[in-house]
């Protein structure tokens, strides 16, 4: 027994203890736990994941507890009930580091169709530790070819296919169909699917999921995507039956040229692998094998990408999909094995799905037909509810515009034959919307409907169809027409990232055109959650690439003429490095050195002396081209040495990142010797162009990739202002030289020009076109004006996305948002204000969290209004007359720990801010 007064005394040395142990384990509140965990490219607790070795990152939350990381540990386990203590696959321990995204899993080997769980915690500035997050999971696919038991069936549709346009063979749509008996009750059920061609897969007569045109466009002869579905609900015991629709897609459909490096004119097949875990813990497996059959005698009789498709209702085949069906009149399919040099992988990316639903704004009568304005132009697919008689066909066009006399302009879909048929089985309303075609289109004629009753609005409904991914950021502003062309950006990005990037969503091409996608990627990034989408599109880069390091036109190669151009094939440099940027993901840049690396090779291949020769599509649909030529005025050779010294400068600087210290001198070496070459062959002593034709582009090219010496910079600028002048300071740029119009007029003190140009009213400009009506982004400046109608040429695409390019600069300088380190760790936010704007704001996802910037001019009063994720720090560049006191937050600013005073120039007050929010205000002249 302790006596009175020790007890006292060890009562107070215990809880002196206790008090000074909880104070240095704190534990930050349950609010304060990590947020957003995703893995890899920003997947949420993916099925079917592609990648054995993941990167695990998470958001830390908005809170005033919360500044930054100084310390992390994940555990990952087999079962969520291991965590977290008894992590069973790795547990990083406590890492002292502010890294809070892409971190490589470095635990146990990991195998197809595993799943794991997996959680973290994170220390904060002041060491206090955050509680675990919620437990996260992902479950890989079937990783290798090996793990397929299944083999390619479907019904030889040569026989009963027809000769389509351009004279290239089409496929019949197939129904394939397989019974199976379980005798015990199942625990689990994933279904592994894809195809040579599109799918839909049915169980039981319910359909397994809402992905459309799966498994998508790679490069079929070196990698097949294969989707994973949890079916566990569609099955029971007893009779179960599966059933899949398959068409050509882009596999065997037709595809623009026809000459792709895999055999197009194959009938399509499907390769399937049903994996059920019964409750007794036996396993079944359903695979697709000789014992399926299948018909071409379904409603759906014709489906073509571009052509559209026929459905006749009186072929429909109640209950096909589930064992109350008869298939004795079916034939049996045809088997083949899995090719050897293709490689079967989990898809990389969301699939396509139907996203928004548009709505027609007005419908008007023509004859026998009724038009439906939907006033977007938008890709997908009508959803169509209208009454008709037996028997007859209801025909479905669309247009992206009309004509002046209101008749469908569809000139620009070129063969591309864009309509549906759907062929009535009884009186009354019938309700149909396409499965393996996707139109652009802004109206939809309908004809053949039951001529007695009144059109109404509900009768199409536009199902807008791209990649599943999320918007990832907001501009708007005080100008009604910038805001019309952010919108019109945005939908260009809608209506072309279907699986790949497209140059064009509706006529006979809808390809993977590398320089469109070169020119708009670093925009589309900004708008929305394009990561995943790009990742894959790369992988498939890679495989396209041909050995001699050349990059084809279109990824994946559906020409297959084995040769590249510059401006185009320098996509493999530009967008790996732009992705670095703006997600800090190494990981990515080694995924794509290699590739980098041998397309410098080709670029030497093609020069001479270091003067390119490659061939190039050039300045594509330069207007006013002086030659008359889609490849505008500017040099083909200027165009590719100039593409050439960029990729080398890029490959070095990847080679930097990387640290591979002697492979980056070698690339800053090409750099300089091109960049000399380049300056000596192209540009006279007094810095003009000497030698070919003069223009804007030659000028933008060498400021932009920085190739001249610095005493002929400023005179090459003066130089580009007169080309600009001559041209009533309207640009006369094409797809290469209009996204460097913006930096490189930025770069050199030219705003106000670049401003001038940005609000142009005229032809050619932005907002030229949203002043003939434009709601996406056209592929020519003059693609249709209100006086001349639409232009002759029938390459002529009202969803273009190239010119749109511009969002980049709209987001990092009007909105003020742009990253310094990789991956927005240190933000800049530095926004132009100018008339005629009054006020503009951007927000932008970036790793670490949301980063927004809203600005406000009244009078001389200049308001800032910043939004700095936890993790990161921001430089804060304030527009102001700086003899007039700055404010922050309604009071006069000094300096606390959250907000420093960097530097105070004439015009500007520089900061530097730590993560939360803040309003700026400054007095401006
Ligand atoms: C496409 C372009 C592409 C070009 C090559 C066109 O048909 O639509 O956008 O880049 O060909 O010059």
């Amino acid at each position: 027994m302790f006596k009175n007064s020790n007890f006292i005394y060890y009562l107070f040395i215990l809880s002196t203890f206790i008090v000074l142990n909880v104070a240095a384990c704190k534990e930050l509140g349950v609010f304060q736990k990590p947020q957003n965990l995703t893995i890899s490219e920003g997947f949420t607790n993916p099925l079917g994941f592609y990648d054995p070795n993941p990167t695990f990152s998470w958001k830390l939350p908005v809170s005033e507890d919360v500044k930054s990381q100084s310390a992390y540990q994940i555990v990952v386990a087999s079962s969520s009930d291991l965590l977290p203590d008894n992590a069973d696959l790795w547990d990083t321990e406590k890492q002292d580091t502010c890294q809070s995204v892409w971190i490589k899993y470095a635990g146990k080997a990991l195998q197809s169709r595993q799943k794991v769980y997996w959680q973290i915690k994170y220390w904060n500035q002041d060491g206090e530790a955050s509680k675990w997050s919620d437990i996260n999971h992902f479950e890989l696919g079937l990783l290798n070819n090996s793990d397929w038991k299944g083999k390619w069936v479907g019904l030889d549709t040569a026989k009963d296919s027809i000769r389509g346009k351009e004279n290239v063979i089409i496929h019949k749509p197939q129904y394939l169909r397989k019974g199976f008996e379980l005798s015990n009750d199942l625990a689990l059920a994933r279904l592994y699917i894809t195809a040579k061609g599109v799918f839909d897969v049915s169980l039981n007569g319910e359909n397994v999921s809402d992905d459309v045109m799966s498994p998508g466009f790679t490069t079929y002869d070196k990698r097949i995507e294969t989707l994973t579905y949890d079916v566990t609900d569609l099955i029971e015991s007893g009779q179960n039956t599966i059933g899949v629709e398959l068409a050509s897609g882009w596999y065997s459909g037709r595809l623009l040229w026809g000459t792709t490096p895999w055999d197009n004119s194959i009938s399509p097949k499907v390769l399937v692998q049903l994996e059920i875990t019964m409750k007794d813990g036996t396993k079944e497996i359903i695979i697709s094998d000789e014992t399926w059959k299948g018909t071409t005698n379904g409603p759906l009789q014709f489906a073509e990408i571009y052509d559209g498709e026929i459905y006749n209702a009186n072929l429909e085949m109640p209950y096909w999909t589930t064992h109350n069906f008869d298939d004795k009149n079916w034939r049996k399919v045809e088997v083949a094995n899995l090719d050897k040099n293709v490689k079967l992988e989990p898809k990389r990316h969301t699939a396509v799905k139907d996203k928004i639903k548009i709505v027609p704004k007005e419908i008007t009568k023509k004859d026998d037909a009724v038009i439906f304005n939907l006033q977007q132009n938008m890709v997908g697919v009508p959803l169509v509810k209208v009454p008709m008689k037996k028997g007859d066909t209801l025909k479905i066009r669309f247009a992206e515009m009309l004509s002046p006399d209101g008749t469908f302009y569809t000139k620009n879909y070129r063969s591309a034959h864009s309509t549906d048929y759907y062929i009535a089985s009884k009186d009354g309303d019938i309700e149909y919307k396409p499965k393996f075609t996707f139109h652009g289109f802004s109206y939809v004629e309908l004809s053949g409907f039951d001529g007695s009753k009144e059109p109404q609005k509900d009768w199409v409904t536009g199902i807008v169809q791209y990649s599943d991914f999320d918007e990832n950021g907001t501009f708007t502003s005080s100008h009604e027409k910038l805001n019309q062309l952010q919108s019109n950006i945005v939908w260009g990005l809608r209506g072309n990232f279907l699986d790949i990037p497209t140059d064009c969503p509706q006529r006979n091409e809808r390809l993977g055109w590398t320089g469109d996608a070169q020119v708009f990627g670093p925009t589309s990034m900004f708008n929305a959650d394009v990561y995943k989408f790009w990742a894959s599109w790369l992988q498939s880069v890679r495989e396209a690439q041909l050995e001699d390091g050349a990059i084809p036109w279109t990824v994946p190669d559906s020409r297959g003429n084995k040769i590249a151009s510059s401006g185009w094939g320098d996509v493999c440099t530009i967008i790996p490095w732009k992705i670095y940027l703006r997600t800090g993901d190494i990981g990515f840049l080694e995924d794509n050195f290699e590739m980098m690396k041998q397309w410098i090779g080709y670029h030497q291949k093609k020069s001479k002396n270091y003067i390119s020769n490659m061939m190039s599509f050039s300045d594509w649909l330069q207007p006013f081209p002086e030659s008359g030529n889609n490849r505008g005025d500017t040099s083909r050779n200027l165009i590719g040495t100039a593409f050439f010294a960029h990729s080398a400068k890029l490959t070095a600087k990847t080679a930097k990142a990387l640290g591979k210290t002697e492979e980056q001198a070698k690339y800053e070496d090409i750099f300089k010797t091109v960049a000399k070459a380049f300056n000596e062959k192209y540009f006279d002593e007094t810095g003009k162009v000497k030698g070919v034709t003069e223009t804007q582009t030659s000028y933008l090219l060498a400021l932009a990739f920085d190739l001249l010496p610095e005493n002929k910079r400023e005179n090459a600028k003066a130089n580009l202002l007169r080309k600009l002048e001559e041209a009533d300071n309207h640009l006369r740029t094409g797809f290469l030289g209009t996204p460097l119009l913006s930096k490189v007029l930025d770069e050199t003190g030219e705003i106000d020009l670049m401003y001038k140009l940005l609000f142009n009213e005229t032809y050619p400009s932005w907002f030229y076109s949203i002043n003939q009506g434009a709601t996406t982004i056209w592929e020519r400046w003059n693609s249709y004006s209100k006086t001349e109608g639409y232009n002759p040429m029938s390459m002529n695409s009202l969803n273009h996305y190239a010119y749109g390019a511009i969002g980049e600069w709209m987001y990092e300088r009007i909105a003020g948002i742009a990253t310094i380190e990789a991956g927005y760790k240190t933000i800049r936010i530095a926004p132009i204000p100018k008339a005629p704007l009054t006020s503009a704001s951007g927000s932008l996802n970036t790793p670490y969290g949301k980063v927004s910037s809203s600005w406000e001019i009244k009078n001389d009063n200049f308001q800032l209004k910043v939004v700095v994720p936890p993790n990161t720090t921001a430089q804060v560049v304030i527009p102001a007359d700086t003899k007039e006191e700055l404010r922050l937050n309604g009071t006069k600013f000094s300096d606390t720990k959250n907000a420093k005073l960097l530097d105070k120039g004439k015009e500007t007050f520089q900061l530097e801010v730590q993560p939360g929010t803040y309003t700026f205000q400054s007095k401006i002249k």
